[in-house]
C-alpha cells in the first residue's frame, strides 16, 4: 500500500523557531515522516511578502534549515527543500492567480487581518496572493494532506477550490488534498499572557521560548511564568490558562499525561513545577541546540542537504506543471 503524501511549509524567520513552532507544528513533522510521504518546504517566496533583508532571509533559511534537521527531520525519510530552489511554485501560482477570483481572494480573514493592520499602500500584491502560492505548493506535490494549524484551513478550502476548478476547466489531474489539522493539545499559550498563543510577534518577550536561546534564559522564563493566585496545580484552561499552559508543555515534551502530572504534583505550590519544567525544557533543547548548531557551522553540508531535497521535489513538480501547462494550452 502507497503511503499518503503530505505537503507543509514553515516560513524562515529570524531568530529561531519558538516552543509553540516546535511543538504545534514540527515536532508533528518528524512523526508525519514515518508514516507518510512526506514534503517539507522552507517557505522563503512567501516570507517576501513583507518587506525583507536579504542577508537575514538568506540567514533564517539556513537557520530554520538547521533547526528542522535538529528536531529530527532526516533527508532520506522525508523531502525537505527551500521554495525557492524549485521555480515551479511560482510558475504554477501563476496559473492558479489566473482561475482564481478576485472577490475569493479577498474574502480570506488572514490577507483582511494583515492588510489592515499593515494598511493597503504598505500592503503588497504578494500578500494578497499569498494563498494561491500556498494552493501550488500543495497542488505540485498531488499532496493527500497538508498538516497545518486550524488558523490555515480556510487557505485549504481554497486549494481545494481551485484544484476543482482547474481540473473541471481544463480536464486536470489535480489531487484535491485534505486539511490535517494538526492536534489541538498541542497550542501553546504566551508564558506571560496565557490567553494569547505563544507568537513571534508577542508584545512581551518574556512570554516567548525561544527554542536557539541559553537554555539558562528559557529557564527564567519558565520560573516567572503567569500563573493564577490559587495553589492548586489542577489541569483547567478555563480558571487556571497559565497554569493549563504549563502543564500542556511538561507533557508534550515528557509524554507525561497531564493527570498523571496532577498526581505527580498534588499538594505542591506552583514554584515547584515551574523549576521541574525548566529543568525539563533544558534538558529536551540542549541535544537539539547542539544538532543544529552542528549544521549551522557547516554550511555548506547544510547547502548540499538542500540541494538533493530540491532536486527531489522538483522531480515531482515538474510533472506537474508540464502537465498543468499543457492543459492550459502552453
Ligand atoms: P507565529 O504565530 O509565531 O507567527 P507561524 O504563524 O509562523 O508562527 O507558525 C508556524 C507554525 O507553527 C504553524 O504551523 C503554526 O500553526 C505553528 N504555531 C505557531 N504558534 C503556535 C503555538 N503557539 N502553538 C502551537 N502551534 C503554533
Ligand atoms: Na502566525
Amino acid at each position: 500500500t502507497e503511503r499518503l503524501r503530505v505537503l507543509s511549509g514553515i516560513q524562515p524567520t529570524a531568530g529561531s523557531f519558538h516552543l509553540g513552532n516546535y511543538l504545534g507544528a514540527v515536532r508533528q513533522w518528524v512523526e508525519l515522516q514515518e508514516t507518510h510521504d512526506a514534503f517539507y518546504s522552507i517557505v522563503d517566496l512567501h516570507a517576501i511578502t513583507i518587506p525583507q533583508d536579504p542577508q537575514a532571509l538568506r540567514d533564517a533559511t539556513r537557520l530554520a534549515a538547521a533547526q528542522l534537521l535538529g528536531a529530527g527531520l532526516d533527508p532520506t525519510r522525508c523531502t525537505l527543500f527551500v521554495q525557492s530552489q524549485v521555480p515551479e511554485h511560482a510558475q504554477l501560482a501563476w496559473v492558479l492567480n489566473c482561475v482564481t477570483g478576485f472577490g475569493e481572494a479577498s474574502r480570506m480573514t488572514q490577507f483582511k487581518d494583515k492588510s489592515a493592520k499593515q494598511g493597503a499602500e504598505a500592503t503588497t500584491v504578494g500578500l494578497f496572493t499569498y494563498p494561491v502560492l500556498q494552493a501550488a505548493d500543495i497542488l505540485l506535490y498531488h499532496a493527500h494532506e497538508v498538516p497545518v494549524g486550524e488558523d490555515q484551513r480556510q487557505h485549504i478550502e481554497l486549494t481545494r477550490d481551485l484544484a476543482e476548478r482547474f481540473n473541471g476547466r481544463f480536464d486536470g489531474t489535480l489531487t484535491v488534498p485534505r486539511a490535517y489539522i494538526l492536534k489541538e493539545a498541542a497550542k501553546i499559550y504566551d508564558l506571560q499572557d496565557p490567553a494569547v498563543k505563544m507568537s513571534k510577534s508577542a508584545s512581551s518577550p518574556k512570554g516567548i521560548v525561544w527554542l536557539m536561546d541559553e537554555p539558562k534564559t528559557s529557564a527564567k522564563k519558565f520560573r516567572s511564568a503567569v500563573t493564577d493566585t490559587d495553589t492548586v496545580i489542577r489541569y483547567d484552561p478555563v480558571d487556571k490558562p497559565g497554569l493549563s499552559n504549563l502543564l500542556t508543555i511538561y507533557a508534550a515534551l515528557t509524554g507525561i499525561g497531564v493527570q498523571e502530572l496532577e498526581e505527580k504534583f498534588t499538594g505542591q505550590l506552583y514554584g515547584p513545577l515551574k523549576v521541574e519544567l525548566a529543568e525539563v525544557f533544558s534538558d529536551w533543547v540542549s541535544p537539539f541546540r547542539a544538532r543544529t548548531q552542528e549544521y549551522l557551522d557547516d554550511p555548506a553540508e547544510l547547502d548540499r542537504i538542500l540541494a538533493i531535497g530540491a532536486e527531489k521535489a522538483r522531480a515531482v513538480a515538474a510533472g506537474t506543471l508540464a502537465d498543468v501547462y499543457d492543459k492550459v494550452g502552453f
